[in-house]
């Protein structure tokens, strides 16, 4: 099977890249941002005629999208490019996929939730964005679902790797660099490895599991506040400064985060037959590679 990536030079598509390494697909990495030495097709994926040229070409059969929008705070001023890359993108790539008979795999967020409930949220959960990334990116989930084409959606949250800008990159050099520093306590979740997401995402491909069509919520087991998080980042980082948990309104942001989103694992659990790290184990798996 002939696999096209795109946003492959982001955390995910990167982490895609290392995961499927030897296995018998053919994965064809895209992106509009190149990375020296690494082996990336240009693909802009707001150009319909590009996607469909590559299709064609490359007798693509699954598309996984990892390009994204996903500035959360700069996307309230940037509605017009989080709505071209978060909903039309999505909509061009299954309108592709639909025209070709090829199946999308797509990435949503936790984001889609407003985060107010103190449960799990399960994939038949009523969605309501706080902001435009939220927004823009339930839009996405809804052209790709509307397209005709065969399609999943796998919404997942605080994504971090060693790739790019993300928090466990930033709390292990700021706990270096800073005595001292404080991190909210009243925003709770699960983080989700992305080379545990883009494991699953191989493995689906690999079993040939796309006619199991849906959403899916996947993170890594387990529980935390950004406070807890970033003092296990902290610990395992072998650092020592003293991280006080605060208040999110010490932090004014113009986005209102959701307090509370853990994603219930069950669906994707017993569809795929997956075991889900625990968060704690995959962070020291990501801290022992950075
Ligand atoms: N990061 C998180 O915490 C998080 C949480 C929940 C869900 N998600 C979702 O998970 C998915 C993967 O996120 P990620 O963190 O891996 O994203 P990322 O690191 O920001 O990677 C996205 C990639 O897409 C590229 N891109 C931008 N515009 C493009 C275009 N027009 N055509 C093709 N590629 C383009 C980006 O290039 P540039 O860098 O040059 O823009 C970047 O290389 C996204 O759908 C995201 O919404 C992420």
């Amino acid at each position: 099977m002939n696999i096209l990536v795109t946003g492959a030079n982001g955390q995910l598509g990167t982490e895609l890249r290392n995961v499927s390494a030897g296995v018998p697909d053919r994965y064809i990495f895209t992106d509009v941002t190149s990375v020296p030495g690494v082996d990336t097709v240009y693909l802009d994926i707001t150009n319909r005629d590009a996607v469909r040229l590559i299709c064609d070409s490359e007798q693509v059969d699954v598309i996984v999208n990892c390009a994204a929008y996903t500035n959360v705070d700069k996307a309230e001023d940037d509605l017009q490019m989080a709505d071209l890359l978060n909903h039309l993108a999505p909509g061009i790539l299954a309108g592709v996929a639909a025209e070709r008979g090829a199946h999308l795999i797509h990435i949503s967020t936790d984001y889609v939730f407003q985060g107010d409930i103190a449960l799990p949220c399960r994939e038949d959960w009523p969605v309501h964005p706080n902001g435009v990334y939220g927004a823009t990116k339930l839009q996405g989930e809804q052209a790709v679902q509307e397209s005709g084409c065969s399609w999943q959606i796998f919404r997942t949250a605080w994504l971090y790797s060693p790739y790019g800008k993300n928090f466990v990159k930033t709390m292990r050099q700021l706990t270096a660099e800073r005595p001292a520093l404080k991190v909210v306590f009243d925003q709770v979740g699960s983080p989700t490895y992305a080379w545990d997401l883009a494991r699953l995402i191989c493995q689906v491909i690999s079993g040939r599991k796309m006619d199991k069509g849906g959403i899916y919520h996947f993170s890594n087991e387990g529980v935390c506040s950004w406070f807890d998080f970033a003092c296990a980042i902290r610990d395992l980082s072998g650092n020592t400064c003293d991280i006080r948990p605060c208040h999110s309104d010490e932090f004014p942001s113009k986005v209102r985060r959701p307090h509370f989103s853990v994603l219930d694992k069950t669906k994707v659990k017993e569809t795929f037959g997956v075991q889900v790290p625990h968060w704690y184990e995959s962070l020291k798996k990501c801290i022992d590679r950075l």
